[in-house]
C-alpha cells in the first residue's frame, strides 16, 4: 500500500493539470446550448479512464451520456467483492456571470484552492477517487475488489436517464454497496459520512393574464396584474413562523427522536458562523428548530427563480402579460414526492384568482434517502476517513439531494457511503465556486484506504 500513497503524492502536480483539463468543460446539463461539451467532457472522462487502465465505455442515453468504468476483472472465477462508485460530470448553470472574479470554465489556483463551476459539485470529488484508483492499477498494487465508476451527466437536473439506464443494467451494476462523494463535510477536520440527505419536488408555475404587455397608465387598474397575483399566491404558503401552510405538506413527516436532536446539536458549525458564511441580515428558519436541523432534516418550498415584466434597464411602464416561479421543495424521510406535488399543486390551483390563468410544469422528483448508520460498512468508512484525514469522522444529514441513491437501494439493493469531501464555503451552485486541494489530496487517499478497510 506505501507504493499506493506514495504514487499519489508524486503526481499531484500532474493530477491537478488533468483535473484542470476536466474543469474546462462547460458540462451545463440544464442548457442545450451546452449538449455538445456534455458529450465532449464524458468522451475526455472516457479517455482518461482507459489512460489509468480503466476499462471504459460512453453510454448512450435519450439524454445525456453515462461514462461506465471498471476496473480489469481478474481470471479467477472466485467471486470478488463489488463496488460502484457513483458521481456526476455535469454542473449547475454558472449565471451570474458578472459575480465571477475569473470566468467560470477557467480554472483559477489561488493558494490552495482551486476555482470554477463543478470544481467541488462534482468533478473534483469524483476525480480524486480515479486517481486513486489510477495509483492502484499504476503501481501493480492488487486491489481486494471489483470497482464500477458510473459517472453521470443528468444529475443537476433530475438523473432521468440513469434512472432508466440501472433497471436495464442491473445484472452489471449489481454491487455489494455504492460509495458517493458528492456531499460535504464541516471543515478539513471534520471528515464526515453523511446517513441522511433530503429528497426534492421541481415545478414551474406561470400566470397568464392580458394576451401582451401593456401600457400601465391606459389599461391598469383594470386588469390583473400577473406578478402581483403571483407574489400574493407565493406569500400565503408559509407563515411567519416558517412553517408552511399548504394542508397536507408535512404528511408522514417523522417527528425527531432525542439521539437525532442530540446529533444535530453537536454539528461543528454555530449558527453565528453560518451567519457570517452565507452573510443574510439575519438568519431565518421554522421555528422549534435550530438551523442546522432546519437544513437537513425539515422540508422546505423554495422560490428558485421569480420572472415576469422588463428586466433592463431604467423604467418601463407595462402590466406584464405573464409572470413566473422555478419552485422546488425539499422533503425528509417519509414524505412521498408524488403526494407532496399534489396537496402543493392543488393548493396553489384552488388559491389562484380567476383574473389569471395558471400553468404548471411538473420536473424531477426523488425522495429522501436515510440510512441508520450502523451497519459493518459504515464502520469501514469512518475507518478510511480518520486515517487520511487524520481527525475523527462525525455522522450527519445533509439538506441536498442525489436523486439516484434511493434507486441504487431499489434497483441494485445497494446501500450507500455518502463520503463528501466538500467545504461549507465551496460555494456549490454558487458564483466563484472552489475545490480545496487538501480535500482533493486527502479524498484520495480516503478513495485508496476504503478498498482496503471494505474488504478487510
Ligand atoms: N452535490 C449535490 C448534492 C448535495 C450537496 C448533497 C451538498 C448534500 C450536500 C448535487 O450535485 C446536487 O446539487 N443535487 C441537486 C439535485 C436536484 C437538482 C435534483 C440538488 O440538491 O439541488
Ligand atoms: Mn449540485
Amino acid at each position: 500500500m506505501q507504493q499506493v500513497f506514495d504514487y499519489l503524492k508524486q503526481y499531484q502536480k500532474r493530477f491537478l493539470a488533468e483535473f484542470c483539463d476536466y474543469l474546462r468543460f462547460p458540462s451545463v446539463s440544464a442548457q442545450s446550448k451546452h449538449d455538445k461539451d456534455l458529450l465532449a467532457c464524458a468522451e475526455w472522462l472516457v479517455a482518461h479512464c482507459r489512460q489509468i487502465g480503466l476499462n471504459a465505455a460512453i453510454r448512450p442515453t435519450k439524454g445525456h451520456p453515462i461514462v461506465v468504468a471498471k476496473t480489469p476483472r481478474g481470471k479467477s472465477k472466485a467471486k470478488r467483492p463489488h463496488f460502484l462508485v457513483y458521481g456526476h460530470y455535469d454542473v449547475q448553470p454558472p449565471e451570474p456571470l458578472e459575480l465571477w472574479k475569473t470566468p467560470p470554465f477557467e480554472p483559477r489556483i489561488v493558494g490552495r484552492e482551486i476555482f470554477a463551476r463543478g470544481s467541488t459539485d462534482n468533478k473534483g470529488q469524483n476525480f480524486a477517487h480515479l486517481k486513486a484508483v489510477e495509483a492502484y492499477l499504476k503501481t501493480g498494487t492488487l486491489l481486494p475488489c471489483d470497482l464500477t465508476f458510473v459517472i453521470e451527466g443528468e444529475e443537476e437536473v433530475g438523473s432521468e436517464s440513469l434512472s432508466d439506464f440501472l433497471i436495464k443494467n442491473s445484472r452489471e451494476l449489481v454491487c455489494d454497496a455504492v460509495v458517493i462523494s458528492d456531499t460535504g463535510m464541516p471543515s478539513l477536520k471534520h471528515p464526515a459520512l453523511t446517513y441522511s440527505l433530503r429528497g426534492i419536488i421541481a415545478f414551474e408555475i406561470t400566470l397568464h393574464g392580458p394576451a401582451r404587455d401593456l401600457h400601465s397608465g391606459v389599461f391598469g387598474g383594470a386588469v390583473e396584474n400577473p406578478a402581483l397575483a403571483l407574489a400574493n399566491l407565493l406569500s400565503q404558503v408559509r407563515d411567519k413562523n416558517g412553517r408552511i401552510t399548504i394542508p397536507g405538506f408535512y404528511d408522514g413527516v417523522a417527528p425527531f427522536s432525542k439521539f437525532e436532536r442530540e446529533q444535530a446539536a453537536r454539528f461543528p458549525l454555530k449558527d453565528s458562523e453560518l451567519k457570517k458564511l452565507l452573510g443574510p441580515p439575519q438568519l431565518f428558519g421554522e421555528r422549534g428548530f435550530t438551523a442546522t436541523e432546519q437544513r437537513s432534516a425539515r422540508p422546505t418550498f423554495e422560490i428558485n427563480g421569480l420572472t415576469s415584466g422588463y428586466q433592463g434597464e431604467g423604467s418601463k411602464t407595462i402590466v406584464p402579460s405573464w409572470a413566473r416561479a422555478k419552485i422546488t421543495c425539499r422533503l425528509v424521510p417519509n414524505q412521498n414526492p408524488e403526494h407532496v406535488r399534489k396537496v402543493v399543486c392543488g393548493y396553489l390551483k384552488k388559491i389562484c384568482p380567476p383574473t389569471v390563468r395558471m400553468e404548471i410544469n411538473a420536473g424531477h422528483g426523488a425522495e429522501a434517502y436515510f440510512v441508520p448508520p450502523t451497519g459493518k460498512e459504515v464502520q469501514a468508512a469512518l475507518r478510511a476517513l480518520k486515517k487520511s484525514f487524520g481527525h475523527e469522522p462525525i455522522l450527519m444529514r445533509e439538506g441536498g439531494s442525489i436523486p439516484i441513491v434511493n434507486e441504487f437501494k431499489k434497483v441494485l439493493g445497494a446501500d450507500t457511503l455518502l463520503l463528501g469531501i466538500g467545504l461549507p464555503d465551496d460555494n456549490a451552485h454558487s458564483p466563484n465556486e472552489k475545490f480545496n486541494l487538501g480535500c482533493f489530496e486527502n479524498g484520495q487517499r480516503m478513495s485508496a484506504y476504503l478498498w482496503q478497510e471494505l474488504t478487510a
